[in-house]
């Protein structure tokens, strides 16, 4: 999707749009101060400003910034060792990036199934394999990839146990979620006031990565972020990210390396940004609490989670219908009014590169989640006239599905 409402698969301009970014006037400034100052590449003040901020604002040690979230997953996995013939487990409800990288790295990916509460991996099943494995002697996954669907987070708490216990390296993928974490304990023993995660998405397992791709919680046009409190594994990223070269001025470099350093004026796009988080996760949260009260407790509509322990950053809204023909009435419905609406993520066992890969858990709840699920708009800007629309749309096509209506062409 673009910010002038044109979907990704360019087929249907949508008066309003899934997700757009949230850009004004001082996003166009800073750009057009860092060209004025010439710093427009891989290196410079405004590289490095924006990876200090983005490391204070998730409470990481460090932050690399790079070229995409999907490079940022690849660098994540090289740096934990993965390496061809070893195992990396994904989640299997996600976007197909999120297990790319592993494939990069020539490793196999074991797929993970959704639970059923936040619609995350299953940690109890894959805590039991790699327990089983365990028992058995056998070889455990180098690497686990949790990501943080539509940024609701993961619960990651006995999951990244496990894999201390098991030496297996856990990367979060962060990209749908930043803003999104942990709620501060009810004991009062954190210092974070309520209503924020006092604990951030990115930052439990080893190393996170962030994306900040066009409807992403934050934009850099194109961008992705690794966050690490190792600062050897961020030394590891950032030299692998700048085609492995070797600090001095001859053109020395000590392994294969990646062209994947994100240039100074997407991260000047994204500074500003980033400075107008909060008032972006509180937007967006808002978006989402407003579906959840006009859906919850309508017959044939589940809410989408919001669990105590879990702040949310309301990246998208989703809503669960009780089936897929109805999911697609309401989807036609929402298009033919100009409004853009997406399923849920296929899940990755459904997709030719990921066909023949062993799903932990078997895949039939990511599979049904996927059949009921709908994105719906979700954007900061989003006007309230305009969720009403889309809210009445969604209980009409429910109410409407049994009694045969068609769907308009
Ligand atoms: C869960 C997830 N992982 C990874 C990515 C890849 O990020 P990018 O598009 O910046 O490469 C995305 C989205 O784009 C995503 O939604």
């Amino acid at each position: 999707m673009n910010p002038t409402g044109r979907s990704v698969d360019g087929s249907r301009a949508s008066s309003v749009p899934l997700s757009a970014p949230d850009l004004c006037d001082l996003d166009a400034e800073a750009v057009r101060r860092c060209v004025a100052d010439g710093w427009v590449s891989t290196a410079g003040p405004h590289l490095t400003a924006f990876e200090d901020a983005f490391a204070a604002a998730v409470g990481a040690r460090s932050a690399v910034a790079v070229a995409s979230g999907t490079a940022a997953l690849h660098l994540a996995l090289l740096v934990a060792g993965v390496g061809r013939g070893d195992e990396v487990w994904v989640s299997d409800l996600t976007f197909v990036a999120s297990a790319n990288g592993a494939r990069y790295c020539g490793a196999d990916v074991v797929l993970v199934d959704s639970e059923r509460v936040t619609w995350n991996l299953d940690t109890a099943v894959l805590c039991e394999e790699l327990d089983r494995r365990a028992r058995h002697g056998r070889r455990q996954p180098k690497a686990v990839v949790a990501v943080h669907l539509l940024g609701h987070p993961a619960p990651l708490g006995m999951l990244a146990e496990a894999c201390r216990r098991h030496g297996v390296t856990l990367i979060e993928d962060a990209a749908e979620a930043l803003g999104g974490g942990w709620t501060p304990p009810a004991d009062g023993s954190s210092p974070v006031t309520a209503g924020r995660p006092c604990r951030s998405v990115g930052t439990i397992g080893e190393l996170g990565c962030f994306s900040f791709n066009g409807n992403k919680m934050l934009t850099t046009g194109g961008g992705g972020m690794v966050v690490t409190d190792d600062p050897e594994l961020a030394g590891r990223v950032r030299h692998l990210a700048t085609q492995a070269k070797l600090p001095g001025l001859a053109y020395d470099h000590d392994l294969v390396g990646f062209n994947y350093r994100m240039p100074a004026l997407n991260a000047a796009l994204g500074l500003g940004q980033l400075a107008r988080l909060d008032r972006t996760v509180e937007a967006r949260r808002a978006v989402a609490d407003r579906y959840d009260a006009a859906f919850s407790g309508r017959a044939g509509l589940t809410t989408q989670p919001d669990e105590a322990w879990a702040y949310r950053c309301g990246w998208l809204s989703a809503v669960l219908f009780e089936d897929r023909d109805r999911r697609d009435l309401a989807l036609a419905r929402l298009r033919e009014a100009g409004i853009e609406a997406r399923p849920l993520w296929t899940p990755l066992h459904h997709l030719a590169p990921y066909r023949d890969c062993p799903v932990l858990g078997g895949g039939a709840v990511a599979t049904e989640l996927a059949e009921r699920g709908l994105c719906l708009p979700s954007s900061a800007s989003l006007a309230e006239a305009d969720q009403h629309r889309v809210v009445a749309i969604v209980r009409d096509a429910v109410a409407g599905a049994g009694s045969g209506q068609p769907i308009a062409a």
